[in-house]
């Protein structure tokens, strides 16, 4: 179990991405459509992560082109963060769900799914190397930051990250927003998390 010996050694962006194609590291990749790999340019300044696929990113092969994703990329705008120098990628690359009658209904990777498919997270983030991560809700700020890591208690703040030296900053997830009861204070919590991430790029 793991991803680990899929990985190719010393691989650029491009090559990591067809390797994980063909990943078999969990059970994840049976139901799903494709591994939807990282997106972006090598040299991006900011690595956005978050929880795992979509339907639509699952059928698309590209992370984050759902309603979640609509919703980050105006909430990225309205922190004056540009999209375009931005990778994004998610903490689990298989998409997981339950059948509801057509629907498909996202369910939240388990633990060992998430440090199964870990390698390719490292992989991305050591080949990028940007200046900062933000990681989006629980699943991704915890992957990054502990099991004991609130998202609710220190999002917005620049942190610095374990062993690789690098600053991370944790958020809401865009599809709690869309749960949310009040969407509006909910979306303006997330720019306002968002614009703290653009100060720090300045
Ligand atoms: N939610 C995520 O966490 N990632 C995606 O790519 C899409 C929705
Ligand atoms: Fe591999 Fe990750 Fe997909 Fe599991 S979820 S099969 S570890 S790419």
């Amino acid at each position: 179990m793991g991803a680990e010996e899929f990985v190719p050694a010393r691989a650029g962006l491009g090559k990591l991405r067809t390797a994980a194609a063909s990943c078999r590291g969990c059970e994840l990749y049976k139901n799903a459509t494709q591994t939807v790999f990282g997106a972006g340019p090598a040299d991006a300044r900011v690595v956005v992560v978050g929880e795992v696929p979509g339907d639509q990113e699952d059928r698309q092969g590209e992370p984050f082109v759902g309603p979640a994703g609509r919703l980050l990329d105006r909430a990225f705008d309205d922190a004056g963060l540009d999209r375009s120098t931005t990778y994004v990628t998610n903490a689990v690359k298989h998409f997981k769900f339950v059948e509801r009658g057509k629907r498909r209904i996202h369910k939240t990777p388990s633990r060992t799914e998430i440090v199964a498919c870990r390698p390719w997270l490292d992989a991305e983030l050591d080949r990028v190397g940007p200046e900062l991560v933000v990681a989006l809700g629980a699943v991704a700020a915890k992957a990054l930051l502990g099991q004991d890591f609130r998202v609710t208690k220190e999002r917005g703040k620049v942190l610095p990250m374990g062993e690789r030296d690098q600053r991370v900053l944790a958020t809401v997830h865009p599809s709690s927003i869309l749960r949310s009861d009040d969407r509006e204070a909910a979306y303006q919590g997330l720019v306002a998390d968002l614009a703290v991430a653009a100060k720090a790029l300045r």
